[in-house]
């Protein structure tokens, strides 16, 4: 059980320490030149999630679970400090004291949600506090679905309009994702779980279809930015950075299922 928490934690800070050094970069570079004191403040977050980053990659399986709880509340600490710099950023760009300044609001608050959710998981792994799995399965769907719909508008958004076809399909993964999140909302809303239950085996399938293709996607557009074979002002980490958020959903959701069925997960 020990070993299961100590594995569980540092798959979650490993993956999301990562993140959370990129969208610092995805904030330093969206910010004017003159914006000094903000830059700095993203500079020192990267730094701060780049080491946390490293001391995970660090550690192994065999490692204490006390040393690995107190390491979860540094983090945890860390990305409630970084919520709050997004949520800031956010209300400076809500009311137009950044004039000029090149990140989109959506993308800020998205990048926040990053955030809470990531401080959620240490929460939750700390406490030891596992939600039943239906409830885990609605929840984290609605989490990821606005995540994967928001990525598809920034796509849209990022391209050159002159990539019409691209931006184009960009736009129908928009309208699918929205469409899957209100899909999942509605489950949501027919809890208790279960009501629900029966239902989830294929939701899940239903969600995986549609990510697939949005990974392979992101996935093509990504080598496209790599190799200057299109036009846009998507930076390569930022393509290849919603990529891995895609790979991260489908993961989940081949976990779910697994332990729905009590199939094994698929080879990776
Ligand atoms: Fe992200
Ligand atoms: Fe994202």
């Amino acid at each position: 059980m020990s070993n299961e928490f100590v594995a569980r934690s540092l798959d979650e800070v490993r993956f999301w320490s990562r993140i959370m050094k990129e969208h610092s970069l995805f904030l330093r570079l969206g910010f004017r030149c003159e914006d000094t004191q903000l830059i700095n403040e993203a500079n020192q977050f990267y730094s701060i999630f780049e080491a946390i980053e490293n001391r995970a990659n660090a550690f192994t399986i065999g490692e204490d679970p006390q040393t690995i709880t107190r390491f979860n509340e540094e983090v945890h600490n860390a990305a409630s400090h970084i919520w709050v710099f997004k949520r800031k950023v956010l209300g400076l760009i809500l009311r137009c004291q950044l004039p000029g300044a090149n990140n989109f609001p959506l993308l800020v608050d998205h990048v926040s949600r990053e955030a809470n959710y990531f401080r959620n998981r240490l929460e939750e792994l700390n406490a030891g506090r596992l939600e039943p799995l239906p409830d885990a399965i609605i929840d984290e769907n609605v989490f990821f679905l606005r995540i994967m719909a928001d990525h598809a508008k920034f796509i849209s958004h990022l391209l050159d309009p002159s990539e019409r076809k691209l931006v184009e399909q960009a736009n129908n993964f928009s309208h699918e994702f929205d469409q899957l999140l209100f899909q999942a909302r509605d489950l949501d809303s027919m809890r208790p779980q279960s009501q629900t239950a029966p239902l989830l085996d294929q939701f899940l399938d239903q969600n995986r279809v549609s990510v697939k293709s949005l990974r392979d996607f992101k996935k093509t557009a990504s080598d496209l930015i790599n190799a200057c074979r299109i036009k846009s002002i998507i930076h390569p980490l930022l393509a290849d950075h919603v990529f891995r958020e895609a790979e991260r959903f489908l993961h989940m959701i081949d976990m779910f299922e697994s332990s729905l069925t009590g199939k094994p997960m698929p080879a990776e």
